[in-house]
This record gives structure tokens, C-alpha cells and sequence, in this order.
């Protein structure tokens, strides 16, 4: 028998495609751009392992241009874009890559909320364009974050992650979740609250959580309604947790004081999108885990547990376990 193949269609770090030669034929692609569908294909059809990131969407009938599958390796923590449940029925192992990218995560959620609250993009291009003609006593004022109430939905390792650099801030951090975190509760004095509650007591709102069906679109007009006229709210989990349209005319009629967003619910933003003119709403281009050393981290990761499923071992971040009951 010949060695498995391992397809990676995009361009990762090459320490991960290095350490699966040495268990693999790989073959990589190293693909920037998105490719058309019919390459993604040609290179499934001879794999028994796929690494991917997650905007290559691993559901429906393209798994059946993938006779030889056994395993499909996330670089990423989230999993919205696998049909899990399809996946197991084909005996198909699927894993993850949490942890690596929390700290890193968080980082960049906490700068949104910063960039936000302070207009630091808008206030970046005043400056480059020209217009800053001089000190102005009302120039570019923003919403204090030191001391102010952060709420926090979704309370996993991101949230917690965030949550310590809240309290570097100075601020009241209240929490809502399925479950509750005492060990936070103790160690950082968060407070959990029922969502309604936070939503109205929150200066700022972090939504944190994975995109599933029960999580889809459900912050929405009525959520926004009960949040403060001047509270801001910021996303860098998943687009489609939140109803942009709702988002979008909380924001137009002013019922928000403002948004900063990494993900949204098509991306890339289409040009012609509401959000590209709103100077109060700061966008980013789904960045949450981009650091050189936190690509190469969730590669790696990736690569380990592709290398264990071909080896016949549990991969360490399964996520469908049954596949090795089968
Ligand atoms: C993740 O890891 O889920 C990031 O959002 C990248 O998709």
C-alpha cells in the first residue's frame, strides 16, 4: 500500500507541511486566494486527509468527491463550516484547534473594543487624509473603557481570556452562559447575570460564542433594544450569531453608541454594505487568530492530529467521537 496523501489546499506555515511528509504524501497547494471549485475538488478526490481553514465549507455533496477520506483537520478552533453529523455517518474523523489561538483571540477582541471606543481607526485616517488641522477641545472624543461595565456572552476560554484583560482595564465584567465559571467568579470577581440583565447594564458587548444552530442569529432587535443608547457592541466569534439587519438599524436610528466587528455574515463584506459607511462601526477582516506565531501554533496542532488519525490514534482535539467507537 502507498503512502496516505494529505491535501492542504491553502497556504500554511511550512513547519506543519514538513512534519507530515514525514508521515504523508502532501500534497499542498499553498493557495492565497480562494481557488474555484473544481481545483478544491481535483484534490480531494485522492485524499485521505484534508488540513483546512474553516472557509473551505466541508458539507453536502462535495463530500462525495472524497472517496478516501478518513480525517479533516481544522486550523481553526470554530467548526461551523463541517457537517459533523454527515462527517460521523462516513466514518470521517474531525478535530479542532482550541487553545492555541485563546490568548491571541482575545488580544484582538479586546483591541476591537479599544479601536471602538476610542474611533482609533477613524481617528488614523483623519490624520493620514490630512484633515487634522490642529488640537480641538471636542476632536475625536470617545467612551472611556477603564471603569466601564463589559458583558460578556459566551464564556469559554476567549471569554475568560478576555475577561483577565478586562480586569487589567479596571472594568466590571458580568457574564452569561450556559453554565456558570466559578473558578472566574473567585479569581477575577466576575458576576453572572441573566442575558437580559447584562444586555441592559453593559457599557460594552462581547458576544464570544461558536456558531451552531441553537447560537444562529440569536442577538437580534430585541437584544439590541435593551442595550443602553451609548453601549457599543463587538463580535470577533461569528457573523451569523448575530441578525445584521437588526445590527445594522440599531445602529442607523442610533440605539447603540457604536460596533466593532471581525466577523460578519458573508465575508467578505459585500461593497455596497451598510457598515462601510458608518464611521461608529470599526470592521476587520476576520482576524482573531493572525499572528505569524498563533498560524503556526493552530498548523501545527492541525498537522498532529492528521498525523494521529493515520496513524490509527485519537487525535487529541476529536471532535466527533463516535467515529472511533464505530
Ligand atoms: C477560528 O479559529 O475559529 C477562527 O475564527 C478562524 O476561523
Amino acid at each position: 500500500m502507498g503512502r496516505p496523501v494529505v491535501f492542504i489546499p491553502d497556504k500554511v506555515p511550512e513547519e506543519a507541511v514538513r512534519y507530515l511528509e514525514t508521515v504523508a504524501e502532501v500534497d499542498y497547494r499553498a493557495w492565497e486566494e480562494l481557488p474555484g471549485e473544481a481545483k478544491f475538488l481535483q484534490g480531494l478526490e485522492r485524499a485521505d486527509g484534508l488540513l483546512v481553514y474553516s472557509r473551505h465549507k466541508l458539507k453536502g455533496p462535495v463530500l462525495d468527491r472524497a472517496p478516501r477520506l478518513k480525517g479533516v483537520c481544522n486550523i481553526a478552533v470554530g467548526y461551523d463550516n463541517l457537517d459533523l453529523e454527515e462527517l460521523t455517518r462516513r466514518g470521517i474523523a474531525a478535530t479542532n484547534t482550541p487553545d492555541v489561538l485563546t490568548e491571541t483571540t482575545a488580544d484582538l477582541a479586546f483591541g476591537l473594543l479599544l479601536a471602538a471606543a476610542r474611533r482609533i481607526p477613524e481617528a488614523d485616517h483623519y490624520v493620514k487624509s490630512g484633515q487634522w488641522k490642529g488640537w480641538l477641545p471636542s476632536l475625536m472624543l470617545g467612551k472611556d473603557v477603564h471603569g466601564a461595565v463589559l458583558g460578556i456572552i459566551g464564556y469559554g476560554r476567549i471569554g475568560s481570556a478576555i475577561a483577565r484583560r478586562a480586569n487589567g482595564f479596571g472594568m466590571k465584567v458580568l457574564y452569561s452562559n450556559l453554565e456558570r465559571v466559578p473558578r472566574d467568579e473567585a479569581a477575577l470577581g466576575i458576576e453572572y447575570a441573566a442575558m437580559e440583565e447584562l444586555l441592559g447594564r453593559s457599557d460594552y458587548v462581547l458576544v464570544q460564542v461558536p456558531l451552531t444552530p441553537s447560537t444562529a442569529g440569536f442577538i437580534g432587535e430585541r437584544e439590541f433594544s435593551m442595550m443602553k443608547p451609548d453601549a457599543y457592541f463587538i463580535n470577533a466569534s461569528r457573523g451569523a450569531v448575530v441578525q445584521e439587519e437588526a445590527l445594522v438599524k440599531a445602529l442607523a436610528e442610533g440605539r447603540i453608541g457604536g460596533a466593532g466587528l471581525d466577523v460578519f455574515e458573508r465575508e467578505p463584506l459585500p461593497p455596497d454594505h451598510p457598515f462601510l459607511s458608518m464611521p461608529r462601526v470599526v470592521t476587520l477582516p476576520h482576524m482573531g487568530s493572525a499572528t505569524r506565531q498563533t498560524r503556526a501554533a493552530m498548523a501545527m496542532k492541525a498537522a498532529v492530529n492528521m498525523a494521529a488519525i493515520l496513524q490509527g490514534k485519537r487525535p487529541e482535539n476529536l471532535l466527533n467521537g463516535q467515529v472511533w467507537k464505530q
